[in-house]
């Protein structure tokens, strides 16, 4: 991991907040934000959701990952990057080498919640979404838990997550500091 660490990775579930937070996070460090699924639609000239339909998931993957793979090699940034992305072992291996990761993690009510107004996600387009974001969850959950920093979010506003999130970020730096 980087000690000046200027490439912030925000990792988590669907509805977990990372394009909210990452904005907030953005103003407080005085960073740019990207977003990787805005980002990922702009080389494609799709939505995300038309991907899916049009070439399927696997398809999506590539390019998320070549999308991933060039913003990490970029310069700072808060980067909000899509629910699957630190799934990707090469994805997830690259953010552990340029950037610092941190996993928002939110309980199953709060994910189905900021989830349920939105028609957008294509992977909880199924019959029972709150069933899908349970499995995610124990899939993903001990994935996304090798993240540099963990935080809770529940009920906090995002500049409430972006103040906490900074604190981390200067508490792993001074930890860094003192092992050097
Ligand atoms: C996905 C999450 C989505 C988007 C795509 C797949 C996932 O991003 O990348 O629908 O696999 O969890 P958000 O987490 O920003 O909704």
């Amino acid at each position: 991991m980087p000690v000046s660490g200027q490439i912030i990775v925000l990792v988590g579930l669907m509805g977990s907040g990372k394009s909210r937070i990452g904005k907030e996070l953005a103003k407080l460090l005085k960073l740019p934000f990207v977003d990787a699924d805005r980002e990922i639609e702009r080389a494609a000239a799709y939505t995300v959701s038309e991907i899916f339909e049009r070439f399927g998931e696997k398809e999506f993957r590539r390019g998320e990952k070549e999308v991933m793979l060039r913003l990490l090699s970029g310069g700072a940034k808060i980067l909000a990057s899509g629910g699957g992305a630190f799934i990707q072992p090469e994805i997830k291996a690259l953010i552990k080498q340029k950037a610092i990761s941190v996993w928002l993690k939110a309980s199953l009510d709060t994910l189905v919640k900021r989830t349920s107004h939105t028609g957008h996600r294509p992977l909880l387009q199924v019959g029972n979404p709150a069933e899908r974001l349970q499995q995610l969850m124990e899939d993903r959950y001990p994935i996304y838990a090798e993240a540099d920093i963990t935080v809770v979010t529940d009920r906090q506003t995002p500049q409430d997550m972006a103040r906490l999130i900074k604190i981390e970020l200067d508490r792993l730096k001074q930890d860094k500091e003192i092992d050097s």
